[in-house]
């Protein structure tokens, strides 16, 4: 795979370094530097800005074109033209199924949507107003208990029943959650309805009526699922592979994404959005004008949530989607949202704000979703536990992935600046 050469020179060692360089089948090439170690040398790169920690061929990013694949497939075309279960399909085997493929597939999960009874006791132990982020991280963690003795992670079709099962389990534990926060009854799933029916019928339907389904809630619940599938090694895919990479089995390391993902600085901000829509109040100049100055304020820790990504240095792609869907289920369900307008406005100020141009701060997938959710009556604490359900598929994807192939054990170094060796003093 090498064929090119990287060459270190370093002032005080006498001799230069040569690293191999691979190429991937697009985007940047990367510099092997495992040979550093022998060297006596590490890198240094908190945050990992510029480090790429494993190969992978379920998702490409190109943050300054604003581009995303699955599997080679644009997320605009798939959320257009695909569903979350097919999606799921794609990110898992690594091609679109056929129809028989696709059916076996969809009956596969629906098979799997029920949790275990004892599963419900779990939920008693937490207060009723706990966030349903810590329960779904606790819940999740639980399955462990039920599926460790029964799966080989070393095993493929070990692995696959591990990435069936949380697929199907997730949207039934989530909206079970949502049901232990309102105090309503737990609702079975249902295999007569599509997966993002399924988990609108468990949120929703109580046993006084009959639950009707919107079709239009069901396709942006459906489309909003598709946009959050995956995302490259983003923190909380990064932690479900480090989990992995211990041999942990997938519960535990779902429990651990979920963890990560919860953070207002990744999965949370969603959440955060609409706290921020909240406090900003109403699309007032001047009000909107002191968000963008507190964003702006070094001395200020507040971020214009929603705003800014890592990788993406343009559009992120999933946004401009969002917010197609977006208008799409406000006017057809006749909402006239004043936030939907005060985050319009918000965007439109800051894009044109030098600050925000020169450091190419853009809207991400967060910054419009929770406005569909809200309008959807979905409780703003039960976005990123939405955003979970979804990235299931991506975690668990990476994880597949990483144990098909020779994998390590993650354990990064450090640049240590502590002490040095001292003795413990003489009493
Ligand atoms: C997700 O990685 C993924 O792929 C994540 C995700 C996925 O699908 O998995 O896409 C999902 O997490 C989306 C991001 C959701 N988070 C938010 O919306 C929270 C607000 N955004 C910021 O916290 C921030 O933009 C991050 C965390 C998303 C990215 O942070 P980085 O890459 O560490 O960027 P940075 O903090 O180094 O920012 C560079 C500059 C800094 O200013 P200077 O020091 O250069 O003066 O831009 C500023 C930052 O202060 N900046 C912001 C800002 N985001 C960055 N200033 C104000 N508001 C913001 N939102």
């Amino acid at each position: 795979m090498a064929d090119r050469k990287a060459t270190l020179t370093v002032d005080g060692l006498d001799k230069t370094i040569e690293l191999p360089v691979y190429s991937g089948s697009l985007g940047p090439d990367v510099v092997d530097v495992r040979g550093l170690g022998a060297e006596g040398l590490f890198t240094y790169d908190p945050g990992f800005m510029a480090t790429s920690s494993c190969q992978s061929a379920i998702t490409y990013i190109d943050g300054g074109k604003g581009v995303l694949l699955h599997r080679g497939y644009p997320i605009d075309q798939l959320a257009k033209e695909s569903n979350f279960v097919e999606l799921c399909y794609l990110l898992l085997f690594g091609e679109l199924p056929n129809d028989e493929q696709y059916a076996d597939f969809e009956s596969r999960v629906s098979n799997h949507t029920m949790v275990h009874d004892q599963i419900n006791n779990f939920f008693k132990g937490f207060r009723r107003d706990a966030h349903p982020m810590s329960i779904l991280c606790g819940v999740v963690g639980g399955l462990a208990a039920f599926y460790h003795d029964h799966m080989d992670i070393n095993v493929e079709e070990d692995r696959i029943i591990s990435a069936i099962r949380l697929i199907a389990k997730m949207p039934t534990i989530a909206a079970m959650s949502y049901k232990y926060n309102v105090g309503q009854p737990f609702n079975y799933p249902r295999n007569d309805l599509n997966y993002a029916e399924n988990f609108l019928y468990m949120m929703f339907s109580t046993p006084c009526e009959e639950y009707k389904i919107n079709p239009v809630y069901a396709k942006a619940m459906d489309r909003i699922f598709m946009l959050h599938a995956d995302h490259e090694q983003n923190a909380s895919t990064s932690t479900v592979r480090l989990a992995g990479s211990t041999g942990a089995n997938p519960f535990a390391c779902i429990s651990a994404g979920i963890a990560a993902l919860w953070g207002p600085a990744h999965g949370g901000a969603n959440e955060a959005v609409l706290k921020m829509l909240d406090e900003i109040g109403d699309d007032s100049e001047e009000n909107i004008q002191r968000f963008i100055d507190k964003a702006k304020d070094k001395d200020d820790p507040f971020k214009l949530m929603g705003f800014g990504h890592r990788v993406y240095r343009n559009f992120d792609p999933r946004a401009k989607v969002m917010k197609e869907t977006c208008d799409e289920v406000l006017a057809e369900l006749g909402i006239d949202d004043p936030q939907l307008k005060i985050a319009k406005r918000l965007e439109q100020i800051a894009l044109e704000d030098e600050y925000f141009v020169e450091r190419k701060l853009y809207p991400n997938v967060d910054f419009y979703s929770g406005i569909i959710l809200k309008a959807m009556g979905i409780p703003t604490n039960m976005f990123t536990v939405i955003f979970a359900v979804s990235r299931t598929i991506g975690w668990i994807s990476h994880w597949h992935e990483m144990l098909s192939d020779s994998y390590k054990i993650g354990r990064p170094r450090q640049l240590y600046t502590g002490h040095d060796q001292r003795d413990y003093p003489a009493k």
